[in-house]
């Protein structure tokens, strides 16, 4: 039987460079430090409750899964937002954490400049290019975003989000079995709740 322990270090790729393990709180820091003051959408909660809830729903499935660069994908999951939603730059997260943190964060970061179904498509599409850590993140930030529907969203936005959950699900869902049945289940749970008995919703 393998251990963890035979495998710690090999990831993937024997050759390539894992993330070094103290990294994550360094990316901690960084995120607190640039959402500052920002509230995740229709809630008086910080920002970071957003993050923390795609690092805890990544933690327990990196555990099983050793070969894994769990540095890694901790890195990207505290940083998917900082490009996209404040002032940080690819370039920054590059200095402080290196290409591989920065190719993640970036692949997760939606070009704005596109219509909003193409600019997931296309993120989608740069994601699937990278290792497999960073489409667990994703998988893991779509799972933490379809909990609690802020109270503005029309009935309609909260199927379209439905919608685009399930996109993600059908590209990316192959690369965690947990992961994928975790955001099936927020999907059909969110589309009960906030479509069929949604009738409090405009
Ligand atoms: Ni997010």
């Amino acid at each position: 039987m393998m251990t963890t322990k035979d495998h710690a270090y090999e990831g993937d790729d024997p050759g390539k460079m894992r993330v070094p393990p103290d990294l994550p709180q360094h990316a901690w820091q960084f995120a607190a430090i640039r959402h500052q003051g920002q509230r995740y959408p229709g809630t008086e909660l910080p920002y970071l409750v957003h993050i923390g809830a795609v690092l805890l729903n990544l933690l327990p499935v990196l555990q099983e899964m050793p070969l894994l660069d769990s540095a890694l994908a901790q890195c990207c999951a505290i940083l998917h937002d900082t490009v996209e939603d404040t002032n940080t730059t690819g370039d920054e997260i590059r200095a402080q954490f290196g290409e591989q943190v920065a190719a993640g964060v970036l692949a997760l970061t939606k070009d704005k400049t596109l219509e909003k179904r193409l600019s997931m498509l296309d993120s989608l599409r740069r994601i699937r290019m990278q290792p497999r850590e960073i489409w667990m993140v994703k998988l893991a930030d779509r799972t933490a975003n379809l909990g609690e529907a802020p109270v503005h969203w029309t009935r309609e936005k909260c199927l379209a989000y439905a919608e685009e959950g399930q996109l993600i699900l059908d590209a990316l869902g192959g690369v965690s079995e947990v992961l994928a049945k975790r955001l099936s289940e927020r999907i059909t749970a969110w589309k009960t709740k906030y479509v069929e008995q949604s009738s409090l919703r405009r």
